[in-house]
């Protein structure tokens, strides 16, 4: 299973990942054979790209998060905001509603927390955790994901990564109290709305200390995520040591999972440019230490990418060699644009040949074949 951008998908290709409405009900299932109409909805619908299988990549990727799972976070998150939507100042707040549902989300988060850490390496193929829905559910979800992941690989133990992993979940809690048209508005925010929507970091920190009985450390995800190294960042623009770890990890996830996901007003960087994106700032917004652990744990080249190589052959990556993400295991299938009985090869016993690109079709199966993410 791979992503194609939306324009490369074609009648007959075959949906390798279910897609979910916005109340995380199923939009149409894994496995659905595409069809123009489709396609043409889809593209309406705003979807940027697709998970397809198709023969060169008939492996199937886990889910990570079951349907049924999904299904339980979009609810316990509707819940949540119906509490603080149903609160005014006449009006006490639903103090016992709120702390069942942490619990809730707790227990939830516990199963997940363990699931990932048995899944890593599945999840680490990235490609299976971003699809098009809910944004911000979706978004909270992934980015607990890859900080549960980057958790365990900088040496925090289960209890600190429980902690990290609730806390980025509610870390926009605090969007709930934005005005939905400013969050909803697809097109860049004018300074004053920019400013007005600053203060969820603040909101959300505040109705969590007040109504949760959340750890300091995880309510301070959703005060600290937009905080940078440089103290350029905000509400309070603080400087490096002066930031929680625990938020500086919440701040790269939240950051690299925007950029890999398709948003209605732009599409999705490729996991790659995403990572140089992430290399970029090193020293400015991110820490160097962080920045490193974060480079070694996600893989650039997912499985059953579809790569071109700077000898001209085309292949798919197979394996990943771990603490080598951009040298993977690759199944040649072409040859200087010629079709080739497929054999493998291992990049980290060819260091004269590089990936060159990302490519979404074989040369040989189109006309025109090397286009980027
Ligand atoms: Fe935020």
């Amino acid at each position: 299973m791979r992503r194609i951008p939306i324009e490369y998908a074609r009648e007959g290709d075959i949906l390798g990942q279910t897609l979910y409405n916005n109340f995380g009900g199923m939009l149409l299932s894994k496995g659905t054979i595409l069809n123009e109409l489709i396609i043409s909805k889809l593209k309406r619908h705003g979807y940027y790209s697709l998970y397809i299988k198709d023969k060169y990549t008939e492996k199937n990727i886990e889910e990570i998060i079951k349907p049924e799972m999904r299904l339980r976070i979009y609810e316990l998150k509707e819940e949540m905001q119906g509490i603080i939507r149903g609160f005014d100042d006449e009006k006490k707040i639903d103090i016992k509603g709120v702390n069942k549902n942490v619990m809730n989300f707790n227990e939830i988060i516990e199963e997940i927390v363990y699931e990932t850490i048995l899944n890593k390496d599945v999840l680490l193929n990235l490609e299976n955790i971003s699809v098009y829905d809910d944004y911000t559910l979706t978004h909270s979800i992934n980015m607990m994901l890859l900080s549960i992941v980057i958790g365990c690989d900088s040496g925090f133990n289960m209890y600190q990564i429980k902690k990290l992993a609730i806390g980025c979940i509610f870390h926009d809690i605090g969007k709930t109290f934005i005005p939905i048209e400013i969050i909803n508005k697809p097109e860049a925010l004018t300074d004053e709305e920019f400013e007005l929507m600053k203060l969820h970091t603040e909101k959300g920190y505040e109705f969590l200390s007040n109504y949760t009985d959340l750890h300091a450390v995880s309510r301070n995800i959703a005060l600290c995520h937009h905080e940078r190294e440089d103290g350029l960042g905000y509400p309070r623009g603080l400087k490096k040591d002066e930031i929680h770890i625990f938020s500086k990890v919440a701040a790269i996830c939240d950051v690299f999972d925007a950029l890999t996901s398709d948003r209605p007003y732009r599409r999705a960087l490729s996991v790659h440019e995403s990572m140089e994106y992430i290399l970029a700032c090193g020293g400015g917004k991110f820490s160097v230490d962080l920045i490193r652990t974060f480079s070694n744990s996600i893989n650039i080249y997912s499985k059953d990418t579809l790569v071109l190589l700077s000898d001209g052959r085309e292949g798919v990556v197979y394996e990943i060699n771990h603490g080598y993400n951009t040298r993977p295991k690759i199944e040649i299938y072409g040859e200087k644009g010629r079709k080739v009985t497929p054999y493998t090869i291992d990049l980290l016993n060819k260091n004269n040949i590089l990936i060159v690109k990302i490519i979404h079709k074989f040369s040989f199966d189109i006309e025109h074949s090397y286009e980027e993410v």
